[in-house]
C-alpha cells in the first residue's frame, strides 16, 4: 500500500552544516495499518511525515502510495489523497469560518466548485458526521471556529481529514496540546475514524502509553534508522518500561 524504498533526506545550514536525517529509511507498510511512531525530539518524525505529505522533497529515495510514485505528485495534489492533522489545530482548519464551512470545505476537498455550491450540504448530513462526539461540536455548526476549544478544534479536524476517505492519513502529535481527558477522547475518536473508515495511518506520539495503546504497528525512529518494529500480540505485550530502555540505551 505504502512502500518508502531508501529514503535519504538532509537539510543544509550554513551554521551547523549538513543534517543528515535518513540515508537509507526502507519501510513496507500494508492498507489498515494504524501505526504509531515515537522517538527522540529531532529524530525526525515529522520530516518523514513531511515527505510523505510533499511538504518538503525526498533527497532520493522513492515513495510508492498504491503503485503511484508520489514524487511525480506535487503537495497541492496529495492533499486530495493525503490528510493531516497537526499538534496546532489553527493548522487543520480556517479560524474565521464556521464549523458548518470548515465541515463544507472538507467535503468538497480538491473539487473545483463555487462557495456557494459548496455550502449547500443540509444541516441533518453535517449533523451526522458530529454525531457520538463527546465535545459537544454539534450544537455549534454555526460557531466560527476560532471559538471552539482546543479539543473541539481538534475533533474537527480529524473528521475534517477522515470525511474525504484519504488513503492516507498522518497525525503529528495531535493531542499533544490537550489535557489529559480530552486526548483521551480525541484519542478515542482517532481509533473509532481509523477503524470505521479503515484509514492507513501514521501517528507520531510522545505519549508512550497511547503508542502502545492504540494501532496495531508500532515504530521507533533513532538517528534516521527504525530502531524497533512491532506489531500485533508482540506490539500488546511491550511496557513503557521496554521502551524507555530502549530510549536510555539508544546511541
Ligand atoms: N525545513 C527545514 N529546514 C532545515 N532543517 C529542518 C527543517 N525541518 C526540520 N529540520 C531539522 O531536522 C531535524 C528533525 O526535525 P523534525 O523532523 O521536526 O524532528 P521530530 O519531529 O522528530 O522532533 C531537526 O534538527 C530540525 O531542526
Ligand atoms: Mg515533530
Amino acid at each position: 500500500m505504502l512502500k518508502i524504498q531508501n529514503l535519504s533526506k538532509s537539510f543544509h545550514n550554513s551554521y551547523v552544516g549538513e543534517n543528515i536525517l535518513f540515508s537509507d529509511l526502507s519501510l513496507n507498510i500494508k492498507k489498515g495499518d494504524f501505526i504509531t511512531i515515537i522517538g527522540s525530539n529531532g529524530t525526525g518524525k515529522s520530516t518523514l511525515l513531511n515527505v510523505l505529505s510533499g511538504l518538503v522533497n525526498e533527497t532520493s529515495g522513492s515513495i510508492l502510495l498504491k503503485g503511484m510514485d508520489l514524487s511525480k505528485v506535487p503537495e497541492h495534489k496529495r492533499t486530495k489523497i493525503i490528510s493531516r492533522v497537526f499538534q496546532n489545530p489553527s493548522l487543520g482548519t480556517c479560524p474565521s469560518m464556521t464549523v458548518r464551512e470548515n465541515l463544507s470545505l472538507a467535503l468538497n476537498k480538491g473539487k473545483l466548485i463555487n462557495l456557494k455550491y459548496c455550502l449547500r450540504h443540509k444541516t441533518e448530513d453535517l449533523e451526522a458526521l458530529l454525531k457520538d462526539i463527546s465535545l459537544d461540536l454539534k450544537r455549534l455548526l454555526d460557531v466560527q471556529v476560532k471559538y471552539l476549544s482546543g479539543g473541539q478544534r481538534q475533533a474537527l479536524c480529524l473528521i475534517m481529514a477522515s470525511v474525504s476517505n484519504p488513503k492516507l492519513l498522518l497525525l503529528d502529535e495531535h493531542t499533544a496540546a490537550l489535557d489529559p481527558k480530552t486526548s483521551k477522547e480525541i484519542m478515542e475518536l482517532t481509533r473509532r475514524l481509523v477503524e470505521e473508515k479503515n484509514i492507513t495511518t501514521l501517528m507520531v506520539t510522545h505519549n508512550l502509553k497511547d503508542a502502545i495503546e492504540y494501532g496495531n504497528r508500532l515504530i521507533m525512529l533513532h538517528k534516521g534508522d527504525i530502531i524497533l518494529d512491532l506489531e500485533g500480540e508482540q506490539k500488546k505485550r511491550l511496557t513503557i518500561e521496554n521502551i524507555l530502555e530502549k530510549f536510555e540505551y539508544a546511541v
